[in-house]
């Protein structure tokens, strides 16, 4: 499983980079800005643990890998222009090394090389990548707005955690079952595991951009905060004492000189603990999805995976 994992891995990093080769120098530069500047590639690794459950070696797993991996990256120029973010994977965002025209602009190239990819794959997965889509855009679309006056914020922030990064998470993992020809039973199982790590993975990114220094997370502390974002934590340590301090300096977007305070206080907050809880019964589900699956290798693959996820923000 290892080796066929590392050989998918290489796989889908040489398609990523010739996929968005044009013959405009800008625009490959552009585009392999932030291939080239990191990036987890959590997404592939779900996919191809996926694929294990059924042929690995299927023709369609590596280019499949590719259309999530673009979609993300297109995903991550648009947010860091939403987020007026600075830095990405370590590196100055695109919107900071060029300007936002240039980062929208090649995000949508980014979908559109992922479009093309897809094509080849059939109608079922074409269908599944736009209905991911979707629900990452409402997704992003519903943090930006807020809750509607009678929705509860906890489940409001809930529910965009599922659609902006649970979605494309479940997609992966239903990719890998289906270009694999795995049961259907499976892919389901998959896709809600994986959904289940996604809410996980993006509360633990909230965490992170409370309690990390920028150089764990190549990404600047604090960007949720300076947004005006009310991640979880935000919300409990507003629920928790409506009249404080903290609850003042959040209660919109942090300007830059308050912010240091503003982290300080809620990085010692006991909200950033119950945060966590939450995080981790996020992952408790995505292990018992993942406790019916056949037992092969990949199996446990996901278990240290959820593993690693509960432990990142710890
Ligand atoms: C960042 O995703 C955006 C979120 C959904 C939190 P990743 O944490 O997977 O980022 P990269 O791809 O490794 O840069
Ligand atoms: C990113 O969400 C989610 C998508 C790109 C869909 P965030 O804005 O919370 O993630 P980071 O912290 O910038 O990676
Ligand atoms: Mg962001
Ligand atoms: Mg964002």
């Amino acid at each position: 499983m290892a080796q066929d994992v590392a050989n998918g891995l290489a796989a889908v990093e040489k398609l990523l980079r010739s996929s968005v080769e044009s013959e405009d120098a800008f625009v490959t530069e552009a585009s392999k800005h932030l291939i080239e500047a990191g990036g987890k590639r959590f997404r592939t690794l779900m996919l191809l643990l996926a694929a294990q459950f059924g042929d690995p070696s299927a023709p369609g797993v590596v280019p499949g890998a590719v259309v999530i991996e673009l979609t993300h990256l297109g995903s991550l120029y648009h947010d860091d222009v939403m987020d007026e973010a600075p830095v990405r994977r370590g590196s100055p965002s695109a919107n900071a090394r060029w300007d936002n025209t240039v980062a929208i602009l090649t995000g949508d190239y980014l979908f559109a090389q992922a479009s093309d990819l897809l094509a080849d794959l059939g109608p079922d997965l074409i269908r599944i990548q736009a209905q991911t889509f979707s629900r990452l855009v409402q997704g992003q679309i519903r943090e930006t707005v807020g809750p509607r006056g009678d929705e509860d914020p906890v489940a409001h922030y809930i529910s965009v955690l599922a659609d902006k990064t649970g979605s494309l998470i479940a997609a992966s993992g239903r990719f890998g079952a289906l270009l694999s020809g795995a049961p259907t039973d499976v892919e389901e199982r998959l896709s809600r595991a994986c959904e289940a790590i996604g809410v996980a993975w993006q509360l633990g990114d909230d965490l992170l951009d409370v309690a990390s220094t920028s150089t764990e997370s190549g990404k600047t502390p604090g960007t949720d905060l300076r947004e005006g974002i009310r991640t979880l934590p935000v919300l409990y340590a507003l629920a928790s004492a409506p009249s404080s301090r903290l609850a003042e300096l959040l209660s919109g977007p942090v300007a830059e000189s308050d912010l240091e305070e503003a982290l300080t206080l809620l990085r010692a907050h006991p909200a950033m603990r119950q945060a966590r809880a939450e995080l981790d019964a996020w992952v408790d589900r995505a292990r018992t999805d993942i406790s019916g699956l056949p037992d092969i290798p990949a199996k446990n693959a996901f278990l240290a995976l959820c593993d690693y996820v509960a432990e990142r923000s710890g």
